[in-house]
């Protein structure tokens, strides 16, 4: 979105939004941008600080761990793995520090493709951002719900939970990709890549295995057992209907 004026024509596309933000902020309120763009960005944070968007009733939340997720959450925490040290699990428990890091994740053929060969140099692409050290590097996102919203990383070359736990457990030892058959495939951005804590691991496939269980625990209860992206639409806009009414 290259500037406010795109992302107000996107909202502008759906006759149902255009309804309710002129419900809520008056009928002229796409009339002038910045005050379009200010009332969008309103309506997300007011939606965000709802108990509907961030329910935290996760099983993590209402410690209804299995054994198998207890284990992975203490692998999680400890010094040898030390998941914590980017996905924070103090404090607000939303499983980041809001750090940017590059993980040396495997280009996407097929999304390099898409976008004419261009390289994603990540934070570095932010025009604020004049700094090559912040090439390759990518917020530390939220773990939260992350069951189900699969692809993972920013490009999407993981399918799996249990492939994203065998990267960082072998990325730097020579393992192989269970998604391709071959060993991973060299990163976007070769400068600035993450050493410490990502890469080598010497995680036993069992504990891997704990570590999907714990991830698999920070699903939020509306969205259990929901296991493709339309019931998860279908969710969301249940949500929508409620919140409009
Ligand atoms: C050095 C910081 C760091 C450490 C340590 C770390 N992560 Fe991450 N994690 C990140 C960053 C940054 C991303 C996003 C990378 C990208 O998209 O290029 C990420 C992405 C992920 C994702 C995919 C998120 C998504 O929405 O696609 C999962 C799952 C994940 N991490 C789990 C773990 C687990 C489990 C551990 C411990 C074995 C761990 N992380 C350790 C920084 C870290």
């Amino acid at each position: 979105m290259p500037s406010e004026a795109s992302v107000i024509m996107r909202v502008l596309q759906n006759q149902s939004y255009v309804t309710a933000m002129q419900s809520f902020y008056g009928a002229t309120i796409f009339q002038n941008t910045a005050n379009a763009y200010t009332a969008i960005a309103d309506a997300i944070a007011t939606f965000e600080r709802t108990a509907v968007f961030a329910p935290f009733d996760a099983d993590v939340d209402t410690n209804n761990l299995s054994a198998s997720a207890l284990r992975g959450q203490t692998l999680f925490r400890s010094n040898r793995i030390n998941c914590v040290r980017c996905h924070d699990d103090r404090g607000d428990n939303v499983f980041t520090d809001f750090s940017y890091r590059n993980l040396g994740v495997p280009i996407n053929l097929e999304v390099r493709e898409i976008n004419n060969h261009a390289i994603d140099l990540g934070l570095r692409e932010n025009p604020a951002v004049n700094n090559r050290r912040e090439e390759g590097k990518f917020k530390v996102p939220t773990l939260r719900n992350i069951a189900v919203t699969a692809p993972y990383m920013h490009n999407g070359v993981f399918a799996t939970l249990k492939t994203v736990v065998h990267f960082y457990n072998t990325r730097d030892t020579g393992g192989i990709n269970p998604e391709t058959g071959q060993v991973w495939r060299g990163a976007e951005v070769t400068r600035n890549i993450e050493r410490n804590d990502v890469g080598n691991l010497g995680l036993s496939n069992a504990e891997e295995d704990d570590i999907v269980a714990f991830l698999e625990s920070l699903t939020d209860a509306q969205y259990k057992n929901k296991t493709n992206n339309a019931e998860i639409a279908g969710v969301l806009s249940g949500i929508y209907m409620l919140l409009l009414e």
